[in-house]
């Protein structure tokens, strides 16, 4: 991807690495006002000051937050699926606020600690399509080996907006 792809960082203060690779139209959202001011500081510290923060709640996107080319998510979709209160829709919503945030063909690179490949690739089956899992550490447990994290890269297909109706 080139490096001025506009990126949205899903919940974002640990994740400034993307901007350390080179990229350059960041911006990065927290649905948490004390996580956003977290990742002022560390914007501060770090000088990079091209990094737009924004409090936003993924679940319901303003309309600034569209047209990215890129969505990075590490830790947000798992920490929505573990919400107690109706996790299934909330799930459900997370599709569809995606699908909206992302440009048609846009990618989505997810990294969980509570999802295995499989069931992600079943959460995001509706709008998107898997271009490529990225190697994480690996443990062996009772003669199995499996990983602890799981990183994907989606793409979002190009599908009429009747997919997000499709979603409830
Ligand atoms: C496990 S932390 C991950 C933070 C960061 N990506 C990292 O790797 O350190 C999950 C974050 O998701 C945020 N979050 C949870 N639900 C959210 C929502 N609906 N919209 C935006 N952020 C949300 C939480 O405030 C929290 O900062």
């Amino acid at each position: 991807m080139p490096l001025e792809a506009s990126s949205l960082l899903s919940a974002c203060f640990e994740d400034f690495g993307y901007a350390k690779s080179g990229y350059t139209n960041l911006t990065g959202i927290d649905y948490s006002p004390s996580a956003i001011q977290l990742s002022e500081k560390v914007r501060e510290k770090e000088r990079m000051s091209d990094i737009k923060l924004k409090v936003e709640d993924f679940l319901a996107p303003s309309d600034e937050l569209s047209g990215f080319e890129i969505c990075i998510d590490k830790g947000t979709f798992d920490a929505i699926s573990l919400n107690p209160d109706n996790a299934l829709g909330k799930r459900k919503q997370y599709v569809r606020s995606l699908c909206s945030v992302l440009k048609p063909e846009g990618f989505f690179l997810i990294t969980s600690c509570n999802w295995t490949k499989e069931e992600l690739l079943n959460e995001f089956r509706e709008g998107f399509e898997i271009l490529e899992e990225l190697p994480t550490p690996k443990f062996c447990f009772g003669g199995r080996i499996g990983n602890s994290v799981t990183a994907l890269v989606f793409q979002r297909k190009k599908v009429r907006p009747s997919i997000l109706d499709k979603l409830d």
